[in-house]
């Protein structure tokens, strides 16, 4: 008699700190057999999954996949039809700019049933650390997530609707092409002198935080060296930093896993 088929979870880990995993996600990586995870999920999150849960690293860096999307959705139908419960665990938010969606649909065709807990995308988690609020009733009343990325190095966009006054734009994968897209946005309309900043490994111990314009970020980002993931904020919310930066403040203590490890033990 074959195996039922087990269930996908597709599942958002969010942005860096460990304790901005819900406890939805955290029920659902206590109970399962099998986690596939990217690279940005915190490793501390991986340590407080049971010993025998296996782990599966599918990869992705800017530039380099270790596992192709279609291999990675192979593998989730594979383990599924093993009978197992499997963890698609990934960075922030899985539908946003996570590629989830395709997971997904590769599950429907092969009829594995799914589940998807959201987490918090940078985004948020990123915005809330840095101190930067995404919308302000005295600055900004919407608030736009794009991405930087594209197949052939140049940002396609669309300009126009970018290019608004009184909005947050949050760039995803937007370091690479940083020169481009400010340039493209002043280009368009904003002014040069519109507060933008780039944030590495938000949420995180080791955040941090480049803020200028539209006009110096380029040259201030690039003077840092940034090695982890990084998200660029434009708007004049960026302003309100100066007062509301409360993360980076020395009297704030680290960041920790106790709480999360205190909420396992019970
Ligand atoms: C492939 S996208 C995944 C986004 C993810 N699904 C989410 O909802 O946050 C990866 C990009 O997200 C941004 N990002 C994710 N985590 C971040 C962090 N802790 N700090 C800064 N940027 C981050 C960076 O722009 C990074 O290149």
């Amino acid at each position: 008699m074959s195996k039922p088929v087990g269930k996908v979870y597709l599942v958002g880990a969010g942005p860096g700190d460990p304790e901005l995993l819900t406890l939805k996600a955290l029920r659902v990586l206590e109970s399962c057999d099998v986690i596939v995870h990217d690279r940005l999920v915190a490793p501390e999150l991986l340590e407080m999954v049971p010993a025998h849960v296996e782990r599966i690293f599918a990869g992705k860096r800017r530039d380099f996949h270790f596992l192709p999307q279609h291999d990675i959705n192979r593998l989730l139908v594979e383990l599924a039809r093993q009978g197992r419960t499997v963890v698609r665990l990934k960075g922030g938010d899985p539908f946003v700019f996570g590629r989830g969606g395709e997971e997904l649909e590769t599950l429907v065709e092969a009829g594995v049933p799914f589940e998807v807990v959201p987490g918090v995308s940078a985004a948020n988690g990123v915005g809330a650390y840095a101190g930067i609020p995404l919308t302000h009733r005295d600055h900004a009343q919407s608030v736009l997530f794009v991405t930087g990325h594209t197949k052939h190095g140049e940002p396609d966009l669309n300009w126009t609707s970018i290019c608004q006054p009184r909005q947050t734009i949050v760039i995803y994968m937007g370091l690479k092409p940083l020169r481009a897209l400010c340039a493209r946005l002043v280009q368009h309309g904003l002014p040069a002198d519109l507060p933008a900043a780039a944030i590495e490994s938000g949420t995180l111990p080791e955040q941090r935080v480049v803020a200028g314009t539209l006009a110096s970020l380029p040259d201030l980002a690039a003077k840092v060296a940034f090695d982890g993931p990084v998200l660029v904020i434009v708007g004049s919310v960026v302003s309100l930093r100066d007062r509301l930066a409360w993360f980076e403040r020395p009297e704030h203590p680290e960041v920790s896993t106790e709480l999360l490890r205190e909420y396992q033990d019970h």
